[in-house]
């Protein structure tokens, strides 16, 4: 039987998220620029005779089946007809509950880790629809880097232009349901038209630090209102991530979590200081772009 398997399953940030409308499946038609960052859990996978098995040491993660790696496992199994079973171990670092595709991320990492041991050859392109089957965000995981998301955001297409910067994240400790925040937004959605101010964005220098005040989270009300003990900390974190220099300061996704982007290291450890100066919850991270994200397959090590 093949050894264990070791995989980094990395974070995400939106950079920006448009909500255009709701759709027939009543899911949401979005506009959505996804941004790997290098905060990860570490995924085992284990073989074994029979049967899915899931370990994870944090405390609200289910080790069912409807944990989402479990379902990534059971889905891929089926499809390419594979008697045998896996253990999964995750290590979380990614917050629960923090808009940062912890799950979806899991998932994915599940799916190109099993399409290696079991040889299937299948890839991104290969495990795409299986991908999105499992969930909205799963499909962009398998790509990585800066990528556009459109349609329910499981449309992905990577950038030319790869962000590189440091990331201060914030985790305000208020897991927040995507679901419920999601159907907050319905009843305040006004029309988007063809106002795309992430099509503005794109298509000037990723770098250049105007192009980030074009960017919005139209999730965010939706997210403050989800969970009002927010709001008062997100004003604090906002103002201290922008008077230490961030170019954009926003709410991943469908939150809890904030983050900021700087230039330089310094900056961004200045900001995290001061962060924890008012009791906030703060770490530095990086971006990871396209190629690093495919590179990182290196590290993933039989042992
Ligand atoms: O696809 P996923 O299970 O990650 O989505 C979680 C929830 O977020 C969905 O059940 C749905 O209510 C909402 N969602 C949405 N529109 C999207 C993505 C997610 O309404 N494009």
């Amino acid at each position: 039987m093949t050894r264990a398997l070791r995989v980094r399953s990395y974070a995400k940030v939106n950079l920006g998220l448009e909500v255009l409308g709701v759709r027939e499946d009543g899911y949401h038609e979005l506009r959505t620029l996804f941004q790997t960052i290098d905060l990860h859990d570490d995924i085992t996978l284990r073989p074994r005779k029979a049967g899915i098995v899931v370990r994870c040491d944090h405390p609200l993660v289910p080790t069912d089946a409807t944990n989402l790696a479990a379902q990534a496992a059971e889905a891929l199994r089926r499809y390419a007809r594979i008697a045998s079973g896996v253990e999964i171990t995750i290590r979380k670092r990614i917050p629960v509950g923090g808009g940062l595709g912890g799950g979806s991320s899991n998932a994915a990492a599940v799916l190109l880790g099993l399409d290696r041991i079991w040889r299937l050859g299948l890839g991104p392109a290969g495990l795409h629809l299986l991908a999105r089957r499992l969930g909205a965000d799963v499909p962009f995981f398998l790509l990585g880097g800066t990528a556009l998301g459109l349609a329910r955001g499981d449309e992905v297409y990577p950038l030319h232009q790869q962000l590189r910067a440091w990331v201060v994240l914030v985790d305000p400790g208020l897991p927040v349901s995507t679901a419920r925040v999601f159907a907050r937004v319905d009843a305040g959605l006004t029309p988007r038209g063809n106002s795309s101010s992430i099509f503005y964005f794109v298509s000037r220098e990723l770098q250049g630090a105007r192009a980030f005040r074009l960017l919005v989270n139209d999730l965010e009300e939706a997210a403050l209102e989800e969970a009002p003990a927010l709001r008062g900390q997100a004003r604090r974190i906002r103002g201290v991530l922008l008077k230490e220099g961030a170019r954009l300061a926003a709410l991943s996704g469908s939150g809890s979590s904030y983050f900021g982007l700087f230039d330089g290291a310094r900056a961004a450890r200045r900001a995290c200081a001061a962060l924890a100066a008012e009791g906030l919850q703060a770490q530095v991270t990086r971006t990871v772009t396209l190629e690093q994200y495919r590179g990182s397959g290196a590290r993933r090590r039989a042992r």
